[in-house]
């Protein structure tokens, strides 16, 4: 017997092996077996959930290692081939009721290069921006460009003029590729693309004028061939692959970096969450966000399954496309979009296939109403920036937090909490000079480790931007963090919960809304001396709405056309400041704080300054009356 527990293979199995001598203990310790699980799930309840995480966490690690040391270097294009090979026929995308499969998409997308090529001239490195809205030419340019070593800029459909123009020259582009709805947007800066000698492209388009390039023949007469590795030869894991825009804490929107490395660790995000090639995944957020296309399309294309797409968000035909496409996955970003009151009522609730929910942002309370509404949903929540070197992802569907620390995660993202000094909006420093490390369950502002293997890349054409999201001597003299700008707060279980953002950023329906580039907008109109923007909460409904305190040029009165005209002129829908508020000129040092302000709301029977509400209905700010106010409040006045 003692010749046995020496080789027993695991501690427990020697204690039964001894066990024998005595009837008694055998069963005590058999039994005390068959609680095992059931023990250790009271002990440690998420203790499989952080298995399995940290299992396929360490999986994608070692691909993404593997991808690295290959010569060629593998790339997602590389992995799309792939996938092609193994599944042909499989649909890849469902759109508009046609669907298009692997071996479709990848003939258009060698056309679309092959077309490049040859009519623009395309060549490795090349930096090209691509203004398409949400249609399966989005997928084939991409790969299109990506085949020739390219670069890709996704630009905002909804952004025009002074933005768009921005975002065009911080990416250094030559070329731009629009679709033809888009072309009135081209046109309003066409001159000053001109000057920068760019070239523009319509993809869906023939009728070419001298300055703006159909090329929708040139596609169609391509060949389909296959394009040569070696056009892309030099693609390496730290080339830049795309420019993703962000609008963060300041500012007209940044173009974030995103390297081939960050390319395929995105799209990881849906293997992470336990999606598999069977699924059908629902894309109805915007390609040109991280969300849509890095976890959305590309996951897609690594995990091998289908998605559908739609041009726009839908509250109304949300469950109606679920039913139809036999849905499983979906990204929760869209409950923002949509808050459950407004997806319509019906009562086959729960006949639909959906879940997977993965995504960020959400209320408790709204997945609460959810979940009880639309049935047994596994929620997978997601925290991380696209140009962030930290991530969190909430693998246990904890309501609620937006992800979980763990070993592992502690390991390869080395981050903290730090106390920080909402008045001043900075971090809190010691009497030394050094951060301080809140106590846990307190929120603090996240900041992570910059390291050679998760660096911050920054923003293209930004130095000074990409430089105050760097934090240094943080706990030691030299040392070097991203500084998220939000402030998280992680519970003694290790969730980690989003508690706010620092800074002149507010976000409405699923957009990050910079104030400063709204009040530069305001400023243009001619009766506006200073516009001090913010955003409100409105109950009921996600987020904030966009609002204005400003004061009037001397001796001027407010002109409510003029100013609907700029503002829906210049700014997407979700960036126009919907109420306005009209202070009397600041005089000396008095400065309404915008904590106040945000305190305030738009409630007229608290707020004495006149208050003016943007009605789209009758292109001018309207005065905004208490009726009005329990129209909103009520929801019938959409916001
Ligand atoms: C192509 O675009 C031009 C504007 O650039 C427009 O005038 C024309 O109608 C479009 N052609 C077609 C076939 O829609
Ligand atoms: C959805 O599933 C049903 C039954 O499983 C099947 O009959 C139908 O063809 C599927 N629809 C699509 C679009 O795949
Ligand atoms: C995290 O995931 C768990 C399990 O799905 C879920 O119950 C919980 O609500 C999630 N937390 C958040 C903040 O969504």
């Amino acid at each position: 017997l003692f010749y046995t527990v020496v080789t027993g293979p695991s501690g427990i199995l020697e204690m039964v092996l001894v066990a024998p001598i005595n009837m008694y203990v055998w069963f005590t310790l058999l039994a005390g077996l068959a609680f095992l699980p059931a023990i250790v799930k009271t002990l440690f309840p998420y203790l499989f959930h952080d298995c399995v995480y940290i299992l396929r966490a360490i999986c994608f690690g070692l691909r993404i290692e593997i991808y690295k040391r290959k010569t060629p270097f593998y790339s997602m294009v590389d992995g799309f081939g792939d996938a092609v090979r193994k599944n042909p026929h499989k649909t890849l995308i469902h759109f508009e009721g046609k669907t298009y499969s692997y071996l479709d998409v990848d003939r258009e997308s060698n056309k679309v290069a092959n077309a490049l090529r040859k009519v623009a001239g395309l060549k490795e490195g090349d930096t090209v921006a691509v203004f398409l809205g949400n249609e399966p030419a989005f997928a084939w340019t991409w790969l299109g460009l990506a085949k020739l070593g390219c670069v890709a800029a996704l630009l905002n459909f909804n952004i025009r003029s002074k933005s768009l123009l921005h975002c065009f020259s911080c990416c250094g582009a030559k070329v731009l590729i629009a679709c033809e709805e888009l072309c009135g947007a081209v046109e309003e800066i066409l001159p000053a693309l001109k000057e920068k000698s760019v070239s523009v492209y319509i993809i869906n388009n023939d009728s070419s004028t001298e300055d703006i390039k159909g090329i929708r023949q040139a596609i169609t007469q391509a060949s389909d061939d296959p394009l040569p590795r070696s056009l892309r030869a030099n693609v390496n894991v730290r080339s830049t692959a795309l420019y993703i825009y962000t609008s963060g804490t300041t500012g007209l929107p940044k173009a974030a970096m995103v390297t081939q490395e960050r390319l395929w660790a995105a799209s990881f995000f849906q293997g992470l969450c336990g999606v598999t090639s069977e699924d059908v995944f629902y894309i109805n957020l915007p390609l040109y966000h991280s969300a849509g296309f890095l976890i959305g399309f590309t996951g897609c294309i690594e995990r091998g399954n289908s998605f559908v797409l739609r041009r726009k968000f839908s509250a109304s035909q949300f469950w109606d496309d679920c039913r139809k496409y036999n849905i499983t996955v979906i990204l929760s970003f869209v409950i923002i979009y949509a808050t459950i009151t407004i997806i319509i009522q019906r009562n086959n609730d729960r006949d639909h296939k959906v879940r997977l929910a993965i995504g960020n942002g959400v209320r408790e309370e709204v997945w609460n109403e959810f979940l009880s509404r639309f049935g047994n949903i596994y929620v997978m929540e997601l925290y991380g920036a696209t140009e962030g070197n930290v991530v969190f992802l909430n693998y246990t569907s904890k309501v609620g937090a937006v992800g979980r620390d763990n070993i592992l995660q502690k390991h390869i993202f080395p981050h903290a909490l730090i106390k920080f000094d909402i008045e001043k909006e900075e971090p809190l420093r010691n009497a030394a000079g050094f951060c301080v490390p809140v106590t846990p369950g307190e929120p603090g502002l996240l900041v992570a480790r910059i390291t050679t293997k998760y660096p911050f890349v920054g923003y293209a054409g930004n130095k000074q931007l990409t430089e105050k999201k760097r934090l240094r001597d943080v706990f030691e003299k030299g040392d070097l963090y991203f500084n998220s700008g939000d402030l998280l707060r992680i519970d003694h279980e290790n969730f980690v919960y989003f508690h706010d953002r620092v800074g002149d950023t507010f976000r409405w329906k699923g957009e990050n809304v910079a104030t400063t580039e709204v009040s530069g907008i305001l400023s243009m109109v001619d009766c506006i001396e200073e516009a001090n923007v913010y955003g409100v909460t409105v109950k009921g409904h996600e987020g904030r709405i966009g609002m204005a305190a400003i004061t009037l040029k001397e001796g001027r009165v407010f002109d409510c056309v003029n100013t609907c005209s700029v503002v829906t002129d210049y700014l997407p829908v979700y960036a126009r400041p919907r109420f306005i508020r009209i202070q009397v000129r600041f005089t000396g040092t008095f400065k309404m704080k915008k904590v106040k302000l945000v305190e305030e709301g738009f409630n007229p029977a608290i707020i004495q300054d006149p208050l003016y509400f943007l009605d789209l209905t009758v292109k001018k700010y309207i005065p905004f009356t208490q009726e009005n106010y329990n129209s909103v409040i009520s929801g019938e006045i959409k916001l």
